[in-house]
């Protein structure tokens, strides 16, 4: 089935946080509320309609007049393994897959499961801004290993990442693989040594790859689980959740191979079951949705280019690679001299286009950016011409 991803569709109505939320974008910096001519490229979901299979299967779930509590049995596990198998090359058994309701939810679970109050927690900024909220909201602290930009793109300080992984206090490591917003895939050797110092100093790897399905053409990327060495304590987060716009549905697997690990963070799960609906996306995703995902993929190659030649062309002064990994485009406006909240509030108040702030990233990447780019073509294009038009002075 060939699939429209140039329709427009409204989302307004539909209580999409993307289009509707006032109260959140006030909190970023937003002077107005969102109107009818409000263009929201902000929040990771995709402005495209999922694959035809999980429509279908949430039209046999309603159907049925009854949504009672559920559990995945079989059917949900086979199609868990084979999508990880057939499209990564990654085998896992079925008891190594822990259900959880969404990702951000089981990197909280895990911090309360393996660490205690005033433990510290590595992360990469900048990286997706929940990783730091939910370190501090548990009370425990942010040990930042801070990604060091290049020409080439984003490396990873090994140095300071070995001080952090061997203080006594710190216990949990997030990889964001593909990162968010970099979109930067980490290579086998950068997992190598990552998995070897983890290992070295006890501290718990939690892969967060739920951007891997969401990678260009000719990129490669490769899941930590099949490079990791034997000694790590590894979970990997995997979900339907980005891979097919299924975001509301919280619908997270973590795969856990360590049965120390696994029988604790399992343990937490004890009250979870997921949704009749979450349970038969996910099979209907993993087991037929592979001819949508191909084609959206080429579709978010395509927006990538076109912002890449854009901004090339008409907006020289924002730098902006195409990313490996992700949907999401990072750009840096600091080639206009202006302080980061004046390019924000240009974009917002001027152009009224939502973009996420880099300073929700971390305070040093204020000049930054972040576009979320699966939307159609034509939404992408309106909102670059008025995001030109507010800029125009400075061109
Ligand atoms: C790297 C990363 N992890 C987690 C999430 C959120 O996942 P979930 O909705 O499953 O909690 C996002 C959403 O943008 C993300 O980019």
């Amino acid at each position: 089935m060939k699939y429209n991803f140039d329709e427009v569709v409204n989302r307004r109505g539909m209580n999409a946080v993307k289009w509707e939320q006032n109260g959140y974008l006030a909190g970023m910096g937003m002077t107005k509320e969102i109107d009818d001519e409000t263009i929201s490229l902000y929040i990771a979901d995709m402005d495209l309609k999922s694959p035809q299979p999980i429509v279908d299967a949430m039209h046999r779930v309603a159907d049925y007049h009854m949504y009672g509590y559920s559990m995945p049995f079989d059917d949900y596990y086979e199609a868990v393994k084979g999508w990880f198998k057939r499209r990564h090359d990654w085998e896992f058994d079925t008891e190594d897959i822990v259900p959880s309701p969404g990702t951000v939810n089981a990197l909280d679970y895990a911090i309360k499961e393996f660490t205690k109050k005033g433990d510290r927690v590595i992360i990469q900024r900048p990286v997706y801004p929940p990783f730091t909220r939910v370190i501090e909201v548990r009370d425990r602290v942010v040990a930042n290993n801070k990604m060091i930009k290049t020409e080439e793109g984003y490396e990873i300080d090994f140095d300071d990442f070995e001080t952090l992984a061997a203080d006594s206090h710190t216990k949990l490591f997030f990889l964001c693989n593909p990162q968010n917003p970099t979109g930067k895939i980490f290579t086998v050797e950068e997992l190598n040594k990552l998995g070897e110092i983890c290992a070295k100093h006890d501290v718990i790897m939690i892969a967060d790859e739920i951007h891997g399905d969401l990678i260009r053409k000719d990129a490669k990327f490769i899941p930590m689980a099949k490079v990791a060495p034997k000694d790590l304590k590894l979970m990997t987060c995997t979900a339907i959740n980005k891979t097919f716009n299924c975001a509301g549905l919280h619908s997270t697997n973590v795969i856990i191979t360590n049965p120390e690990l696994r029988e604790r963070f399992a343990k937490t799960m004890f009250n979870y079951m997921p949704s009749p609906f979450t349970i038969e996306a996910v099979i209907a995703g993993y087991n037929e949705g592979e001819e949508w995902l191909d084609q959206v993929k080429e579709y978010i190659d395509g927006n990538m280019a076109y912002i890449h030649n854009f901004l090339k062309e008409r907006m020289p002064k924002v730098k902006m690679t195409v990313p490996e990994g992700t949907y999401v485009a990072w750009m840096d406006f600091s080639g206009y001299g202006i302080s980061g909240q004046e390019v924000h509030e240009r974009i917002y108040n001027n152009a009224n286009v939502i973009m996420e702030s880099g300073w929700l990233f971390g305070e040093e990447h204020e000049h930054y950016q972040r576009m979320v780019t699966v939307s159609s073509r034509k939404i992408i294009e309106k909102a670059l011409e008025r995001i030109e038009k507010a800029f125009e002075d400075l061109n």
